[in-house]
């Protein structure tokens, strides 16, 4: 069984993802952490994104994967703090619009999903990755309740920025996200939208549980 749920940054995704995978007792993929992976491997290599040829090489050798604990590793090294802060989520709209990038990507996300059940959570599972999955959400929510989502993730790695500041990045994700040439953010035809501003995650998990159980 596939779930793909998309949807835009700080929509809820993650948390509803990995409430549903442990309900359910299968795996949690999320995609968005491998495309920050490769960001900041190629931040800490000096490689700039519109260097496309450089990337493309350089991208070839990487070893990112996941361990039992779904922590996330760059070259066995585990990377699943340092792909959180701001710095990464400010690049990493830039990184995912490669299609070198987004290729190399999706082989991936194909190869770890495709031999068991998995919720896999991203922008393109529904459209791109897996268009024929067995249940797809797009989940959105207001912006503000969205920036506040950010605020309270990166007060956890002990970083802080002004919520004004936090929606005007949050809209520039957004934007880049949706408008990029190569498998841009958008809702699947027959992925069922969840509005997630006023719901808590438990009801946000319980409301997709139900949806499944129902079909
Ligand atoms: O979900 P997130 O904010 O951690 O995702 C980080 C970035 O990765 C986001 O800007 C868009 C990109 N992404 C993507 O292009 N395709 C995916 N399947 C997942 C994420």
């Amino acid at each position: 069984m596939i779930i793909a749920i998309d949807g835009p940054s700080a929509s809820g995704k993650s948390t509803t993802a990995k409430g549903v995978a442990v309900k359910l007792g299968i795996t949690h993929l999320n995609t968005g952490s491998m495309y920050r992976a490769v960001t900041l491997a190629l931040l800490e290599a000096g490689i700039h994104p519109d260097d496309e040829t450089k990337v493309k090489d350089f991208i070839a050798e990487l070893d990112i994967r996941f361990d039992e604990s779904n922590q996330i590793h760059l070259n066995e090294r585990n990377i699943s703090k340092d792909i959180r802060s701001e710095n990464i989520s400010l690049r990493v709209s830039a990184v995912s619009a490669l299609s070198a990038v987004r290729e190399k990507m999706v082989i991936a996300q194909r190869d770890i999903a495709g031999k068991k059940d998995c919720v896999l959570e991203g922008r393109d599972i529904g459209t791109v990755v897996f268009p024929n999955a067995d249940h797809k959400f797009f989940l959105i929510a207001d912006v503000k309740v969205r920036a506040e989502r950010r605020l309270k993730d990166l007060e956890k790695i002990n970083e802080t920025k002004n919520i004004s500041d936090l929606i005007e990045d949050i809209k520039r994700r957004d934007e880049i996200d949706s408008s990029r040439e190569h498998s841009p953010l958008r809702q699947a035809d027959d992925a069922i939208p969840i509005d997630t501003s006023d719901l808590t995650i438990d009801e946000q998990i319980e409301k997709i549980i139900n949806i499944i159980n129902k079909k």
